[in-house]
């Protein structure tokens, strides 16, 4: 990082200059109850965890021991506060308000794992522009977003929050959605700050139960964690989470290491961290502090700044203080980094300028902001299968099967922030309106499985009598998400047993699944003959699912490996290749037939392979890749490797190609990856045409965790595979990294 990363570098010089006066000044006259108060965060809306003890939002804000609300609710609400704070609270400092915008604001947008589907930066980016300016004129001043944690296990809920199992994609998901929120200038009325979170290590869950123990390498760390996290921080985070796990036995959000040395040290990170969820006070329940006024101590020498709703600082941490337990100098630091968020936000100048009916009535749920839903929607839908069953034509008669056809609700995905499902369009409706009569709708299975014999009857009357059946299956919204961890990723309940009858009408199946998470389809997969991953995909889901079903190309692409059975969790494209890697075309899913085949890694019931792998999805068109080359053989750690690949579409239809550069580093000072994503392009290309684009490598892409414990590339041979997915390798070469 070549400059530290902070709030206060998103203003001008000279407005920076008058926000640190301000701070400086502020800081000489306040008492220390009311810089706790600035570092105190309070839960308005709804009271899902720990109140602070007794404080009410209201009267807390007027008294100066509030600095930040989260939920503060409508914007009728939010301005009282904000006027308790500002015209009755010795200093009017204002406050600064929080609320999870995670996928849209009102609009709501596919969720994030599907925004990372896309492969389009520019896109997600967009979409987290919507967002903010929803959220702006609604009274929110930051979003708790986004979630930018790398997870390899799709059991885990919240992997539907963040962007996958890889830390490129990642990385470039989350600058996408930082300059989303945040715009170009954090002062302006239709932009929010951001929260990269949850620093760090969060989705390494050990197997993938929620809240559970993580047991982190440093190399992995670095290597697979940060990344995003630092892409956050120099694209301008504001603000970073700490999150719930430990870090080698210390929780993250009292780790001194993690958050003073890495990240404020080796990230170069000025802003300021809030605390997850109470997370101060479970430093108790982790047993790493004995009581609330210890984790108090913990966190803040740690470097934690903020403590969402737990108490901790607004209850001890003046007492500490005063009892020479906690220097004072750590509580000043903490408020200036909170007060200058405030100052970047221009709340010093107009504490009220976020709240404006009109623009909130102008602009959320605007048509322009709807048609952005529908096109992230359509470019995250990924086509796990087709044997030409899809695209479907306007004349087939449908049997559109399973009430997640029909679920608005569901449609919206977890964490939906003002989501409605009022507004949100089913593919029933949308198919009834533009094919009437030609669709004929059975509700099949409920989204949790449950499959009655009358249901079962009408599904398949509905399919005898079709051309075609569109199967609406997957798992609840809310099987995803905090707090949604399943042991079991296959279809819930009797969808399977639905889709086995469905075919067995012999009429083409089409599978539509809706699901936050990778699901295990090992069964779809091979019985019916198209199937598309459509995730939730947000207010448009109908349209956009429609316009894929009936012929516009799916521009989705998987950001994590689909695996066949939970057995094989973590499976992920850059795995270590292993003493003894299994030769590619060796059978494993049978059990050894000689030793030669024994010993070597692998199952000896199942393939080594995931289902899907990393980067998959179909087109309806048909791409080639005409030539690839390397413009170099050997580059110095200043130079630059281009990759130059010309796909061309020989369909009579559009077509999507994601070019994916996947290297491999043949002999490092610590074992490397099998390959890892270093680049990615999106193209989309016309009926015959054939398009050329060029990815650049360098030194820092090449770079890892040394067994000297740099940050750094080493010289030698590195391969380059360029395929349309972690397998699917059209391409390799290799060049030489020179000192
Ligand atoms: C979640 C965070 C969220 C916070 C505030 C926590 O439970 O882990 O991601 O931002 O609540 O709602």
């Amino acid at each position: 990082m070549d400059r530290d990363c902070g709030p206060l570098d998103l203003v001008s010089a000279e407005r920076r200059e008058r926000i640190e006066d301000r701070i400086e000044s502020l800081l000489e006259e306040m008492t220390l109850e009311e810089k706790v108060g600035q570092l105190t965060q309070v839960n308005a809306d709804f009271a899902t965890g720990t109140p602070v003890g007794g404080l009410d939002e209201r009267e807390g804000a007027a008294s100066g021991q509030l600095g930040s609300l989260l939920n503060a609710g409508s914007l009728e609400d939010a301005r009282r506060y904000q006027e308790a704070a500002v015209e009755e609270s010795r200093l009017g400092i204002p406050l600064v308000l929080g609320l999870d915008v995670i996928h849209g604001y009102r609009t709501v947008f596919p969720v994030p794992l599907a925004e990372a589907a896309s492969f389009d930066p520019d896109l997600v980016e967009a979409a987290a522009s919507v967002a903010a300016t929803e959220a702006a004129a609604a009274g929110v001043h930051w979003t708790f977003a986004p979630s930018v944690d790398v997870s390899r296990d799709p059991r885990w809920g919240r992997v539907m929050e963040a962007a996958g199992e890889d830390p490129t994609l990642g990385s470039a998901m989350a600058r996408a959605r930082v300059r989303g929120f945040q715009g170009e200038d954090p002062t302006a009325v239709d932009s929010i700050l951001a929260c990269a979170k949850h620093y760090v290590g969060y989705g390494a869950s050990e197997a993938g139960r929620e809240y559970n123990t993580v047991d982190l390498s440093e190399t992995r760390l670095r290597e697979v964690h940060l990344p995003p996290f630092r892409a956050a921080a120099e694209a301008g985070a504001a603000t970073f989470m700490s999150s719930f796990n430990v870090h080698e036995r210390v929780p993250a959000t009292g780790n001194e290491r993690l958050l003073d040395d890495l990240l404020r040290g080796d990230l170069g990170y000025e802003g300021m961290v809030v605390s997850d969820w109470n997370a101060v006070g479970e430093l108790v329940e982790h047993g790493s502090a004995a009581d609330l006024a210890e984790a108090g101590r913990q966190a803040i020498e740690a470097g934690l700044d903020m403590d969402m709703v737990s108490g901790a600082y607004a209850e001890h941490l003046a007492d500490l203080v005063r009892a020479g337990e906690v220097e004072e100098t750590a509580v000043d630091r903490a408020v200036e980094r909170v007060l200058a968020i405030k100052g970047a936000l221009g709340l010093f100048e107009d504490p009220y300028q976020y709240f404006d009916e009109e623009r909130a009535d102008e602009r959320i749920l605007a048509a322009e902001h709807r048609e952005t839903a529908r096109e992230v929607a359509r470019e995250s839908q990924v086509l796990l299968e087709n044997d030409g069953t899809l695209p479907l034509s306007a004349d087939d008669d449908v049997a559109l099967v399973g009430e997640l056809a029909d679920g608005p609700e569901e449609m919206l995905g977890a964490w939906r922030a003002e989501g409605d499902p009022d507004d949100a369009v089913t593919l029933r409706e949308t198919l009834a309106e533009r094919h009437g009569d030609a669709v004929t709708y059975a509700p099949g299975a409920t989204p949790e499985g449950e499959v009655s014999d009358d249901r079962l009857a009408g599904a398949v009357e509905a399919a005898r009598g079709a051309d075609v059946v569109v199967a609406a299956v997957g798992e609840p919204a809310e099987w995803s998400g905090e707090g949604a961890s399943r042991a079991r990723i296959d279809l819930p309940g009797e969808q399977r047993g639905l889709l086995e009858r469905l075919v067995e009408t012999g009429t083409p199946v089409v599978a539509v699944v809706f699901s936050g998470r990778p699901l295990a389809l090992t069964w779809t997969a091979e019985h019916v003959p198209a199937v598309v991953q459509s995730w939730f995909p947000g207010v448009e889901a109908g349209p956009a699912l429609a316009d894929v079903l009936y012929g516009a190309d799916p521009g989705g692409r998987l950001p994590m490996s689909v695996p066949r059975t939970e057995g094989q969790i973590p499976v992920y494209h850059s795995q270590l290749t292993t003493g003894r890697p299994a030769p590619e075309d060796l059978d494993t899913s049978e059990p050894p037939a000689d030793p030669g085949e024994k010993y070597v890694s692998r199952y000896i019931d199942c393939p080594n392979a995931p289902l899907y792998p990393f980067g998959h999805g179909e087109t309806y068109g048909e791409v080639t890749y005409r030539s690839v080359a390397l413009d170099a053989e050997a580059i110095d750690r200043d130079g630059e490797l281009t990759v130059t690949a010309t796909v061309e579409n020989e369909a009579d239809r559009p077509a999507t190609e994601v070019v994916q550069v996947y290297v491999r580093d043949r002999v490092g000072s610590r074992a490397r990856p099998e390959r890892e994503l270093k680049g990615f392009e999106k193209v989309r290309l016309d009926a015959g045409e054939s398009r050329t684009v060029e990815l650049t490598l360098t030194a820092d892409d090449l770079a890892f965790w040394t067994a000297d414990e740099e940050w750094t590339a080493e010289p030698g041979t590195f391969d380059v595979l360029v395929g349309r997915s972690a397998e699917d390798v059209v391409f390799e070469g290799s060049f030489e990294l020179i000192e």
